[in-house]
């Protein structure tokens, strides 16, 4: 099911989310699907259960290759419960991201580079990887989510943030 996705200023975007304490479950399954439902139908690159307004520590992101977004590369489709995040070097890289709980605007935003994360999927399976790029910039924008940060939090160029129709005219938007 399609749900609404709360917008910054909502205090629920700055909870602390909970963490799950059981897997496999119909609930957890049954918000899993829903939160696949809201990002593809909002044309999204991840989505984090805090975002359509429960409060736990959930995130999914993913998408393959998109002709639209050729220097995208691909990030595969991925549930993560309760994630851990451990930077693999203090090494930070500036990027360009957006967010579906703040429409409509870009900022770029420093993020670790390189990065080792570590949770579970919806079955309870362990999951740990290492990743670096965009992905490891999916990921940490996502779980900052569980921790109530939004990414205009992290901007620190505010020259650099602004609507994406004015910064980058014609090209259609991805937000996580
Ligand atoms: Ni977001």
């Amino acid at each position: 099911m399609i749900r609404e996705v709360l917008r910054m200023g909502d205090a629920r975007l700055l909870r602390r989310a909970r963490a799950v304490e059981r897997h496999d479950t119909p609930e957890l399954h049954a918000l899993v699907a829903d939160l696949f439902d809201t990002m593809r139908a909002l044309d999204g690159a991840g989505l984090a259960a805090p975002q359509i307004g429960v409060d736990l520590r959930v995130v999914i992101f993913g998408f393959g290759h998109n002709p639209r977004y050729p220097d995208a590369p691909p990030v595969p489709e991925t549930v993560l419960v309760n994630p851990v995040l451990t930077p693999m070097s203090d090494e930070l890289e500036d990027g360009w991201e957006g967010c579906l709980s703040v429409p409509g605007l870009r900022g770029v935003v420093p993020r670790h580079k390189r990065l080792h994360y570590a949770g579970f999927d919806a079955h309870g399976a362990p999951i740990a990887r290492e990743v670096d790029g965009f992905h490891a910039r999916v990921v940490q924008h996502e779980c900052d989510h569980l921790d109530g940060i939004l990414y205009p939090m992290r901007v620190r160029d505010f020259t650099r943030f602004g609507f994406q129709d004015v910064l980058f005219p014609g090209q259609p938007a991805r937000d996580e």
